[in-house]
């Protein structure tokens, strides 16, 4: 893609995104513009960032340097633990307070748009990176908020036009921490003791340059690379002591699932998912974890011997509903990679030394209550988001991506709360076909990481209805007790949400968080109003 052409296809979204914007009720564009350009005397910053997006050399792995894209961060006012410079490609850890009102100045210096969003986060729709703000080179936009989320992990990334996939993984992305006063009475491990584990998959070529290619199978499938990269770097050791740890894992991968597990059998102890803390710890024989999903372990090295080591691995499982079926399908669902057939090395804990004390795991985290249908604002309503699949792309609600159009089912009274209903449109269609709908129905059935802008929403239910070894694989690895961002969606299955949409008006996306799904155009908008 060069430069040319990316700026004459931004300069046709603003110009379209101007004059469609004129349309939507109670948005004014040129107000709009203005606002992103200069900070808000009334907004009293306790934080403030430099953050740059632009081209740099690192080192990731023994070699040539590599050619990335990288978030540079500068802390400009606040305390000084709020930018946290990671080595290798991924931005800064950036490390908030509940309640701390954040100013950052991002400056593109890519040579192509480029535009940030909070993953995660709850804030306005001008602040919260929609595609049709992207900013071209040489341009800066200002992003204000206050930290309404509780204590937990979130990220930021690139969410630009057709182009996250190839952003995120050139290096566009990094690490938010949230704590607030709930999270700090339970002395959870900190410093040293909290480590983020940022996963990500990477092809490289012989002079060590990311590698992004898509042939026709991951174009359905999303970019798959060969070499898993932790925190940026290829070195996946990762020396600690005889105590407990909070970890802090984020698949930050493009389209690659995880299903992580211990090599030990040790099941694996949940503290913490996308929207933060659960109410009590809870432990899986594993996890599945999608793009954009977090989790938080809780890993107690405690009694284990000096030398020896721990290894996070992503087990096999059947990603497709095919698994059995016969001839060309069974064979296009694994060529496709939709599952993963082998057991991955994903980082290796090394017990580097002894220490006598070690925290313990508290029995109750936080307080949280379980929302339910009697919650809705109106509980005989059902929100669709429809997985479709028309002209070999992925649609939701029988559309692709349109900047700022939404339909009559897309929209949502402000402050509400929403039945969500995630389902696959013209279900079983994939099952049992011979033949030509061998691709379709591969496609069909894969997995997809569906995630909704906004306010974290809780899950009410999973129903796979059909009888599915596959789903079998990976069932045991859901945690839907805490609150979520982003939700796996398996083949077949029905998933349904509940979502506050408090607050905010405007233009709030929902898409496919593999993201070559979405820059296909796997994303639509909400318009709340
Ligand atoms: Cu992680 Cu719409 O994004
Ligand atoms: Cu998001
Ligand atoms: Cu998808």
């Amino acid at each position: 893609m060069t430069h040319i052409d990316n700026s004459r296809r931004q300069f046709l979204h603003y110009a379209a995104a101007s004059a469609l914007a004129a349309s939507l009720p109670g948005f004014s564009w040129a107000e709009d513009r203005e606002m992103r350009q200069t900070p808000n005397p009334a907004f009293n910053a306790d934080v403030e960032i430099a953050l740059t997006a632009q081209a740099a050399d690192v080192s990731i792995r023994p070699g040539p340097q590599t050619h990335v894209f990288k978030y540079q961060g500068k802390l400009l006012k606040g305390p000084p633990e709020t930018v946290k410079v990671l080595p290798g490609y991924l931005g800064p850890i950036l490390n908030f307070q509940h309640g701390q009102k954040v100013r950052i100045f991002f400056y593109n210096e890519l040579p192509e748009p480029c535009v940030t969003h909070w993953h995660g986060m709850h804030v306005p729709q001008i602040m919260d990176g929609h595609p049709m703000y992207a900013i071209l080179k040489g341009e800066q936009y200002i992003y204000e908020f206050e930290v309404k989320n509780p204590a937990g992990t979130n990220w930021y990334h690139s969410h630009t036009h057709e182009l996250t996939a190839t952003q995120v993984y050139q290096g566009l992305a990094g690490l938010i921490t949230i704590s607030d006063e709930h999270e700090q009475k339970l002395d959870l491990p900190s410093g040293e003791y909290d480590i983020p584990l940022i996963i990500q998959d990477r092809s490289f070529t012989s002079s060590n340059q990311f590698r992004y290619m898509l042939g026709m199978h991951q174009r359905m499938t999303g970019f798959m690379g060969d070499t898993l990269l932790i925190n940026g770097q290829e070195n996946g050791i990762i020396p600690v002591k005889t105590r407990a740890y909070r970890i802090r894992v984020l698949n930050g991968s493009n389209a690659r699932i995880y299903k992580l597990g211990w090599n030990d059998g040790t099941p694996m102890t949940a503290i913490a998912t996308d929207g933060g803390l659960l109410q009590r710890p809870e432990t899986f024989p594993y996890i599945m974890l999608a793009p954009a999903e977090r989790v938080e372990l809780w890993v107690d090295f405690s009694g284990r011997e000096v030398g020896s080591e721990l290894i996070l691995q992503s087990l096999p499982y059947q990603g497709s509903a095919h698994r059995g079926m016969g001839g060309g399908m069974g064979r296009m669902g694994m060529m496709a990679g939709v599952g993963q057939n082998e057991t991955l090395s994903i980082a290796r804990f090394h017990i580097a030394e002894h220490v006598g004390e070690s925290p313990k795991l508290p029995a109750e985290l936080v307080a949280m209550r379980r929302l339910t249908l009697k919650d809705c604002t109106d509980s005989d309503k059902v929100v669709p988001i429809a997985i479709g699949m028309r002209h070999m792309g992925f649609q939701l609600n029988g559309r692709t991506f349109d900047m700022l159009n939404y339909q009559a089912a897309e929209k949502i009274p402000v402050n509400t709360i929403q039945r969500i209903r995630i389902f696959h449109e013209n279900r079983g269609m994939g099952r049992g076909m011979g033949g030509g709908m061998g691709g379709m129905g591969m496609m069909m059935s894969q997995p997809h990481p569906i995630h909704l802008h906004g306010q974290q929403f809780q899950i009410l239910s999973r129903r796979q209805p059909n009888r599915d070894d596959g789903y079998d694989s990976v069932k045991e690895g859901f945690i839907t007790s805490g609150w979520k961002d982003t939700v796996l969606v398996m083949p077949g299955e029905e998933v349904e949400i509940i979502k506050p949409f408090n607050e905010y008006t405007g233009l709030f996306l929902y898409h496919c968080h593999n993201l070559e799904h979405e820059d296909m155009g796997m994303m639509r908008n909400f318009f709340v109003s």
